[in-house]
Order: C-alpha cells, then structure tokens, then sequence
C-alpha cells in the first residue's frame, strides 16, 4: 500500500510566503503550517491544493512548482508541497485555522511550524519571488 498524500501549498503574494496557524485538532492547534489537506481519489497534486485553498482559504491560485522530495505525517500519509500565486482574493481562516501571517524575506523562522512542515519552508522562503 502506497502512502496517502497530503498536499500543501507555499502560497505567495507581493514578495511574501502566507502561514496559516492551526485551531485543531488540540495536539497541532497553535502551530504554523503551510496550508492543504488530502488527496482525494482521481485528483491531481496541483489539483487538490487549488480546491484546498479555496475551501479553507477562499482564494484562487495557480499552483507553480513542486517542492522536490516528501515528508512523513505520522502512519500511512506523507506531505507534499507545491509553491502557488495567489491569483483573486484575500485569505481567511475559513476551517482548521484561526489566524494567517504574510511572512516577508528573513521571516521565516519568526513562527512555530510544525515540525514537518519546516524543510518545505525552508525551501519555500529561498524561492521567494521578488515582491
Ligand atoms: O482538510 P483535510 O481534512 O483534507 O486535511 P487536514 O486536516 O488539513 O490535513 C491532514 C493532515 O495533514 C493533518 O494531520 C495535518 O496536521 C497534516 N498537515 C501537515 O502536517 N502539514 C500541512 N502543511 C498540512 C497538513
């Protein structure tokens, strides 16, 4: 059995990466993460991650490029990451979170993420387009 995956996306606007901070469940509320959710069958990556954020998020994007590699969350699903631009819209909290940070260059590091989530940030805050 193959691993389920998790889609994740490196949303940027004007120069920046958006973090969102998880309300549930009790164990990860708090922290920061690059927001997403699961593949559901038939869909694409690229696919996936535009629904996701338009369902927690209310916004469109066009997914960029994926991330390269893939990162364990616990048994049986792995995460990936796409970076995305933002194309209408301005983000809220819809579901699962309860606040968002635009993050600008060196700011990466100011916020709690979850620690899987933090390699494809790390890769995400080098790719940072120009504002
Ligand atoms: O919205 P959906 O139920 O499809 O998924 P989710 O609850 O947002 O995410 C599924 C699992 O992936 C949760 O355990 C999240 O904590 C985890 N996840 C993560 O570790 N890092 C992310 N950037 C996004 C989700």
């Amino acid at each position: 059995m193959s691993d389920r995956v998790v889609v994740a996306g490196a949303v940027y606007d004007q120069g920046r990466l958006l973090a969102a901070r998880r309300s549930a469940p009790p164990e990860l509320a708090g922290r920061w993460e690059l927001p997403g959710g699961k593949l559901e069958p038939g869909e694409s990556g690229e696919q996936a991650l535009v629904r996701e954020l338009r369902e927690e998020l209310g916004v469109e994007t066009e997914p960029l490029e994926r991330i390269p590699g893939e990162w364990p969350l616990g048994p049986g699903y792995v995460l990936q990451v796409w970076t995305a631009r933002l194309v209408s819209g301005v983000p809220a909290p819809l579901q699962d979170h309860d606040e968002l940070r635009w993050l600008g260059p060196g700011e990466g590091d100011e916020i709690d993420w979850l620690d899987q989530d933090r390699p494809a940030v790390a890769e995400a805050m080098r790719r940072l387009p120009a504002g």
